[in-house]
């Protein structure tokens, strides 16, 4: 399961009655769900689409964190400590979604341990990414953190074909760049070189891994 996975992990009953006090809402690509530092009174459940999750620098770049997908719950940092929003949240294609209000949510985890649990592993399993994030940060070469974030997106996103996977994510080259902590331009040549070893395919708006298992290899 998705360590962001949240929806499917509930019992259809919680599930259903968590739906019920929230309100449908669908959003279009490109819409803020969430702005860094405003105040919380909302979560959202995705049901589909996917978001990009990212925080501005002082020096107005955008530093991307994740993108979370259909099951995700987003919001809920700033639901549990009160504080402001952590981060910035806009819809990367259209958002079908269920908003719950914060003080329901957090009644319906008191009544609901099992949820309550989900979210503690969902932030556990967060902290432990952003270790090993802040690990390979010091380590790896450009083309290794290239590598490694492409084949976490191919395992997590990816549209398995016979002979590749294939990832479509409206992502540019800058905000791969800003995910693996590397220049533009270092992430331009470190695709140029996992094409031309063959690793991977490249068009406008997509990445196509065409060894996966090459890809792992070299995401180190
Ligand atoms: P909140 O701080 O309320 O608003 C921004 C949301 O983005 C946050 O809650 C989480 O739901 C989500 N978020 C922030 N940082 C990350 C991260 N590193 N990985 C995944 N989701 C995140």
């Amino acid at each position: 399961v998705d360590p962001g996975e949240f929806v499917a992990e509930l019992t259809p009953a919680d599930r259903d009655e968590l739906f019920l006090i929230g309100r449908r809402r669908r959003w279009p690509a490109g819409a803020t769900l969430f702005s860094e530092g405003d105040r919380s009174t909302t979560v959202v459940l995705v049901i589909s689409g996917r978001a990009k999750v990212f925080s501005l620098t002082a020096q107005g770049g955008e530093v991307l964190l994740a993108i979370r997908g259909p099951g995700a719950l987003l919001g809920e940092m700033s639901a549990l400590d009160g504080a402001p929003r952590s981060a910035s949240v806009s819809a990367l294609e259209p958002l079908e979604t269920y908003v719950v209000g914060v003080a329901a949510f957090l009644e319906f985890l008191g009544s609901h341990p099992d949820a309550a649990v989900r979210i503690v592993r969902m932030i556990v399993s967060r902290l432990r990414d952003a270790d090993r994030k802040r690990v390979e940060f010091g380590t790896y070469d450009t083309l290794g953190r290239v590598a490694l974030r492409l084949a976490e997106l191919a395992e997590r996103f990816g549209d398995s074909q016979p002979d590749a996977v294939r990832i479509s994510l409206p992502l540019t080259q800058d905000e791969l760049a800003a995910w693996t902590g590397s220049s533009r331009e270092s992430v331009t040549k470190a695709l140029g070189a996992l094409r031309r070893q063959g690793i991977i395919e490249t068009s406008r708006r997509s990445v196509s891994v065409i060894d996966l298992d090459r890809l792992r290899a070299r995401a180190k």
